[in-house]
């Protein structure tokens, strides 16, 4: 039995019109990859300073509404004893888990990836939920190529999402559905555009067949945009681009939608953001984030692991989650990035 009242206070509670959602969930191994960038050794120790310099960041909560852990975190305390899921409520930032276990190749259609963590996952929603988070997290990804993602992939990784989404909704949950369709490649936008649309109709025809609730969950794209070695598109073109391939395939039921960065710059996230929320004219859904690396990578490179950086890092993490907020209403201008951070 799903119970709706906790599910809408979840909602209610992450879902907000000038604040958006920070994913901080890095698996072991990513964040090592970023750690590395620093000169930073990762060890359960660096991880958890690190990520609790993040959520004990003065005014953070004026921004940010959820933050997404890794299951690591949700154990782990700051220099005080608290455990960093509480250091985040105490903001008013509700604590989510991403819950997949990572990507591999999908056996038999080669080039398409699937991702796992299916098997005991409402054992685990039920550990986490001690732990104090709200919330879930599963992304599929999709690599685009002159054949991927084929109609097999397509079809299995919207099942693995509405499969977690049910078993999420069914444990207390709200499930953020994350399609990832990959900025890797020379493919142009409209090529982005085409699999984009055709990633998320079979999402939301599984997630409907699923019996997953669409007013419930969370849905967490990419934007539609030009592959990484292909010319960059306007944000304006962006925006136009993304919301047309939105509106086609999202219900109007889904409260929210919240970008990821995915390898774009901070700076060209805020941007696009904006842009989508300055020609959103009617849309029925919130265009939020769940931003990664665009709200975290100037912090990072301001902390590179030293104690004495942790308030530099900080100023630096608000400052980006403040310019997202005002994208977030439509209401950001490059040159507010001149100002002094925080
Ligand atoms: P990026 O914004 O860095 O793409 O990360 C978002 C995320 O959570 C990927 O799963």
């Amino acid at each position: 039995m799903i119970s709706q009242d906790e599910l809408q206070k979840t909602i209610d509670d992450v879902v907000d019109e000038r604040r958006g959602i920070l994913a901080a969930d890095e698996s072991t191994g990513t964040i090592a990859k970023r750690f590395s960038a620093i000169g930073v050794e990762s060890t359960a120790d660096t991880r958890r300073a690190w990520r609790s310099l993040l959520l004990s960041t003065p005014g953070l909560g004026e921004y940010i509404s959820g933050v997404i852990l890794f299951e690591e975190t949700l154990s782990q305390c700051d220099d005080s004893g608290r455990p960093l899921p509480e250091v985040a409520a105490s903001q008013g930032i509700v604590p989510g888990i991403k819950v997949d276990k990572g990507k591999g190749p999908l056996s038999g259609v080669p080039g398409d990836l699937i991702t796992c963590g299916l098997d005991g996952l409402g054992e685990r929603l039920a550990t986490y939920r001690q732990q104090k988070a709200r919330f879930a997290k599963w992304r599929e990804v999709y690599p685009i190529t002159t054949a991927n993602p084929t109609a097999v992939g397509l079809q299995a990784n919207a099942e693995m999402l509405a499969r977690y989404a049910a078993v999420c909704q069914e444990a207390g949950f709200v499930p953020i559905v994350e399609p990832e369709v990959l900025m890797d490649g020379d493919h142009d936008i409209d090529r982005c555009a085409e699999v984009t649309e055709a990633v998320l109709r079979e999402v939301f025809h599984a997630l409907h067949r699923h019996g997953v609730v669409f007013e419930l969950m969370l849905l967490k794209p990419n934007m539609v945009l030009p592959g990484k070695e292909c010319r960059k598109a306007a944000p304006q073109e962006v925006a136009e681009t993304t919301l047309r391939t939105l509106r086609r395939c999202v219900p109007a039921a889904v409260p929210s939608i919240h970008f990821l960065s995915g390898g774009q710059g901070p700076e060209e996230a805020t941007l696009n953001l904006n842009a989508i929320n300055q020609l959103r004219g009617n849309a029925p859904w919130q265009l939020s984030i769940s931003y990664g690396r665009a709200l975290q990578q100037p912090a990072l490179h301001a902390w590179a692991g030293k104690p004495e950086h942790v308030e530099a890092a900080q100023q630096a993490l608000l400052k980006r989650a403040r310019l997202n907020s005002l994208a977030r209403q439509g209401m950001y201008d490059p040159s507010l990035e001149d100002e002094a951070p925080g």
